[in-house]
């Protein structure tokens, strides 16, 4: 077996947490490159790992004629930059969630991808989870019979990440709750549904609760470690949206920070037959009728490891140039639908896609 020459570009948190990782349990890569442009970062990462380059630039990396397949771990704002010109230079590529900050650098990426009939995979996870796949294939099976609805909720009381940093500044991020927490989401449903379009959308995002940075009061901060007190605060922490698909209805409330107490965290798939609740990050209850009589039933599934399915997927993609279920033309979808959600809402009025 010939082992896949990586290389890891981004080594902040989701690198050494699931990419890294993801790759050192499979025997297939080799990872020789650690790029960031904060040296330390690279170079810590490179230590845990134990061998490889490190470098601050990315094009070094893509210089490299024996790296074959690249993770893109960095923020959203320059994840289509590098997608692209590692495309260009014959490498194959994983690119973190979302695929960018907006639909217009995202249908660039997959121009990119066809054009150069390389592999590119974004990190929608979910894909890979377990629980999500036991649900798409009851509703591929008609257990739910016609799903014509689903609700989509992922609502926190106060738990904006990084407040100021990264993650709440618009030219870096492309948006907030929507597009980094919403994306997750929004990507099980298409992904259960078989991928429909959106035809309508209609939405409002809030940009509320953050917006005073130094006087935000918080239950927890995800991503504290890159909090900016003195930073940016420029995108939604909460919306709301209608979205008529080629599918079913969508009906989306999502939050960072709202004043709601406990938060939620699910998907309801409504069929005629029955409906399935997706705890987020854990299993799920089918709801139907046998007879004259309710049924309820638990399924106690979990997320498995998810990332190193996807990471396995991915050089799988790599070794026999196969397509796989997180693929561009997949992910494109999502980003189409999100940007109708934020121009809608930047217009308060219904957009609709041809
Ligand atoms: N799939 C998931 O569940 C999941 C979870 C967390 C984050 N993410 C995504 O992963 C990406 C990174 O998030 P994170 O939480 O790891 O952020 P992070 O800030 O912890 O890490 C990003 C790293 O990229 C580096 N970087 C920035 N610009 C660079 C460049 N031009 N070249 C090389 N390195 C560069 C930064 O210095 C930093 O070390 C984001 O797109 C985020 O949405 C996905």
């Amino acid at each position: 077996m010939s082992t896949i020459p990586v290389a890891v570009i981004g080594c902040g948190t989701i690198a050494n947490s699931a990419h890294i990782p993801s790759y050192v349990k499979d025997p297939r890569a080799k990872i020789t490159w650690f790029c960031d442009i904060i040296p330390e970062r690279a170079e810590a990462a490179r230590d845990a790992y134990g061998s490889g380059k490190v470098t601050t630039d990315y094009r070094e990396v893509l210089q490299d004629p024996d790296v074959k397949a690249v993770s893109v771990c960095t923020p959203n704002n320059v994840h289509a930059e590098i997608t692209i010109a590692a495309l260009e230079a014959g490498k194959d590529v994983l690119c973190e969630k979302p695929a960018a900050r907006t639909c217009a650098e995202a249908e660039q990426m997959l121009a990119a991808k066809k054009r150069t009939g390389r592999t590119l995979n974004i990190g929608v996870v979910n894909r890979f989870n377990e629980a999500v796949n036991q649900i798409k294939e009851r509703i591929d099976a008609g257990e739910l019979g016609t799903v014509h609805h689903v609700y989509v909720s992922f609502r926190a009381h106060r738990s904006i990440p990084g407040i100021g940093g990264a993650f709440t500044t618009h030219a870096i991020a492309g948006g907030g709750a929507l597009i980094d927490w919403g994306v997750h989401y929004l990507d099980i449903v298409m992904y259960c549904l078989g991928d429909p379009e959106a035809k309508t959308v209609s939405a409002e995002t809030f940009s509320v609760l953050g917006r005073d940075i130094p006087n935000y009061v918080y239950e927890s901060m995800w991503a504290e470690n890159t909090a900016d007190m003195n930073g940016v605060y420029d995108v939604d922490d909460s919306i709301t949206a209608l979205v008529r698909t080629t599918g079913p209805v969508v009906t989306v409330m999502g939050a960072w920070a709202q004043n709601i107490g406990v938060g939620e965290a699910f998907i309801d798939f409504m069929g005629d037959r029955a409906g399935i609740r997706l705890q987020y990050g854990g299993g799920f209850t089918v709801y139907g009728t046998e007879g004259k009589k309710l049924t309820t039933e638990v399924v106690e599934a979990g997320t498995g490891n998810m990332f190193a399915a996807e990471i396995s997927s991915f050089l799988d993609c790599v070794e026999t140039g196969s397509e796989n279920p997180a693929r561009m033309e997949q992910a494109i979808l999502t980003s189409r639908m999100m940007q109708a959600m934020y121009d809608s809402a930047a217009a308060h009025r219904e957009v609709i896609l041809d």
